[in-house]
């Protein structure tokens, strides 16, 4: 499958462009279309989401307060070494939350060792790009070496294989496989001490309005359960659903096309929270629930007329009905979903949106593609904040495609079809070539990037194998 989006160059641009709040621009009202289409998506089936709407605010208060006051300790934490036995042990735990650590995917010495050598690719390549422009924390790279080597280490793809696993297809047909890691190249982030303006408040990456849309998220009916008032029902670890399932309509700058199973970063520092890391709301089905179903209701009195507790009462929320609008709470076209306390009052986030855990250099943290996520507002910590941005992306026919485009920016130096275009790193001293790849990436790194054919593994569904067969045909193999 091929989007528009898929298809068109992006303008130059950096990582503010991707959300509202850091473009510092206003979020203006949806167009009518979203007010039909919220219609549509409940129509016949009011009653039922009504119910379902009190079940999940009786089900967040008491969730909330469990994460409150565990905080950073509800996020599980596996090692490498005993990689198989610990998830297993955390499978449930991990399902619940959506995210987890993976202590040791590589030697610390290294991965610290990767700041290092990426700082003096920027000093040799001044002309690189970053936000902001003045104090740089985000870098416009993508194929600095550090990145390279650890996209294609052989324990960063067996992790990402083992937590491929944790999903479902519920549909042995359907053409994804779980066997076969694809490499998506995402830049990287240095942060420095004080800094405040890489501030991502709460936010969804992988689109935003397309969550509801038909065309979107719903070519797959992925969250049909949550729509029908049965969110109970609703499987966040299903990839049947996901496959066809459209995530940038708006060909949005940063907005990720590929399916990633997982967010993910592969540390480079050594960080506590507050100090600069990522936070997470920790309750992947329920926050997945709320955010979809909240611009269906509104409160009765609001904040001004009710205390705190009486405001997030459900007897003081009701069905919004004939006076439904077209807002999707923090959705804009183009851009990622954004959450506060506001829009989303019953998440709680100021208390549910717990920090990662002390990370070291070589920790892989990762989040289902669906968690809330922020980074610090302030980075209070007195050493850099480092990461390399790694998701975790399985082969479908769609990110087939996009590897394919991927591999001729790599070959090209420029940046992945995604992200904001330009000339990158094509002029850069230094970039990766397929020849440095091939010095050290094993077969299966070579295959993640698009560089040798993909063999299907025997365990693998009759969809997963079918789609091998058709990727490497897309693969030109
Ligand atoms: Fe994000």
């Amino acid at each position: 499958m091929t989007t528009a989006a898929q298809t068109q160059t992006k303008r130059e641009g950096d990582i503010s462009d991707s959300f509202v709040s850091l473009s510092g621009t206003a979020r203006p009202p949806l167009p009518q279309k979203f007010l039909e289409l919220k219609k549509t998506l409940v129509h016949g089936l009011e009653n039922h989401v009504i119910d379902s709407w009190n079940r999940l605010l009786a089900e967040l208060k008491r969730e909330n307060k469990t994460i409150a006051e565990g905080g950073p300790a509800v996020i599980p934490s596996v090692s490498f070494k005993s990689l198989d036995k610990d998830l297993a042990k955390f499978r449930g735990e991990i399902e619940k939350r959506g995210v987890a650590v993976i202590r040791g995917v590589l030697p610390e010495d290294e991965a610290r060792s990767f700041k290092y050598e990426i700082e003096e690719y920027v000093r040799q390549n001044p002309q690189t790009k970053a936000f902001p422009p003045h104090d740089p924390q985000v870098y416009e790279l993508y194929w600095s070496a550090p990145q390279l080597r650890a996209r294609a280490h052989p324990n960063l793809l067996k992790v990402q294989v083992a937590l491929m696993k944790l999903w479902r297809t519920s549909d042995p047909e359907s053409p994804i496989s779980t066997s076969q890691p694809l490499s998506y190249a995402d830049r990287l982030r240095i942060r420095q001490p004080g800094d405040a303006s890489f501030a991502l408040g709460p936010h969804i990456d992988g689109g935003s309005v397309e969550r509801w849309e038909l065309n979107g998220y719903g070519r797959g009916g992925v969250y049909d359960k949550i729509f029908e008032g049965s969110w109970e029902e609703y499987d966040p670890w299903d990839a049947s659903t996901r496959v066809s399932a459209v995530v940038d309509n708006y060909n949005g700058l940063g907005a990720c096309s590929m399916f990633r199973m997982f967010q993910g970063w592969l540390s480079m520092s050594t960080t506590q929270p507050f100090e600069g890391t990522l936070m997470v709301t920790p309750a992947i089905k329920l926050s997945t629930a709320y955010l979809l179903l909240r611009p269906f209701f509104r409160p009765i009195k609001d904040l001004g007329q009710a205390s705190p507790e009486a405001y997030l009462a459900a007897e003081n929320w009701e069905y919004a009905g004939a006076d439904m609008t077209s807002e999707l709470h923090g959705a804009t076209p183009g851009h990622g979903q954004e959450l506060d306390d506001i829009l989303h009052p019953h998440l709680d986030l100021g208390n549910t949106m717990v920090h990662v855990p002390n990370i070291k250099p070589g920790d892989y943290v990762i989040w289902h593609c669906d968690s809330i996520h922020a980074v610090d507002k302030v980075h209070k910590g007195k050493s850099d904040s480092s990461v390399l941005y790694i998701p975790v992306c399985p082969l479908t026919e769609m990110n087939a495609r996009y590897l394919v485009r991927q591999r001729d920016a790599f070959l090209n130096g420029t940046p992945g079809p995604d992200f904001p275009g330009g000339r990158g790193e094509a002029d850069h001293i230094n970039r990766q070539t397929q020849l440095h790849l091939r010095s050290y990436a094993t077969t299966d790194g070579l295959r993640a990037f698009g560089f040798e054919r993909l063999v299907a593994d025997a365990t693998d569904t009759s969809g997963a194998k079918a789609i091998t067969s058709m990727a490497n045909e897309i693969l030109g193999f």
